[in-house]
């Protein structure tokens, strides 16, 4: 005769041997990948893409349309390295959902300009060293074109509160400033 297997029991040893807690029902809905059409505008050029509605502006742009300009520093809002334009506007892509700018017009550091055609912006970093390593950089680039239509004050010190959502862990505050001076005619 053979011994049937008994059923598996667990018990909570906070409120004694008798209570007994059901088991976990297994999921398989909750590991299966959900996506979403997602349409982005970048850089004038229109992308369809199939998103995770979670994936964030910054992904969306690396890992998807692989505009790998964009950097990821922080992913929590503090460092402006991932730092693109909406709509003409500087925001911080790590933060925001790629859904909600179905519509919109985004532009990422290559949209500005290319090694043959730099923006003003750009050529003026590299005419004053504003980088080092150059990983801070292209958030930089992005949030000083912004800057130049934002009614920031002519002075350094102006020009550092405006550029202080942007962390650079080099160290090149100086020279990024001097670039943007140069470049709203302020130096
Ligand atoms: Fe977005 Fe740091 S990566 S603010
Ligand atoms: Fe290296 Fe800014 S140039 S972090």
């Amino acid at each position: 005769m053979t011994e049937q297997s008994a059923p598996i029991r667990i018990v909570d040893p906070t409120v004694g041997p008798k209570a007994e807690v059901p088991q976990a029902q297994s999921h398989t809905r909750a590991t299966e990948p959900v996506t979403m059409p997602v349409e982005l505008k970048i850089n004038g050029k229109q992308y369809q893409l199939a998103l995770d509605p979670r994936t964030t502006l910054l992904d969306a742009l690396r890992e998807h349309v692989l505009l790998t300009g964009t950097k990821k520093g922080c992913d929590h809002g503090q460092c402006g390295a991932c730092t693109v334009h909406v709509n003409g506007r500087r925001v911080n892509a790590c933060l925001c959902f790629a859904a909600n700018h179905e519509g919109d017009e985004i532009t990422t550091i290559e949209g500005i300009g290319n090694s043959q055609s730099l923006h003003a912006m750009q050529a003026a970093f590299v005419e004053c060293d504003g980088y080092q390593c150059g990983y801070c950089t292209s958030g930089q680039i992005m949030s000083a074109v912004a800057l130049l239509d934002e009614p920031v004050g002519p002075s350094n010190a102006d020009v550092r509160e405006a550029m202080s959502g942007n962390l650079c862990r080099c160290g090149a505050y100086q020279n990024i400033v001097a670039a943007i001076q140069i470049v709203r005619g302020k130096a």
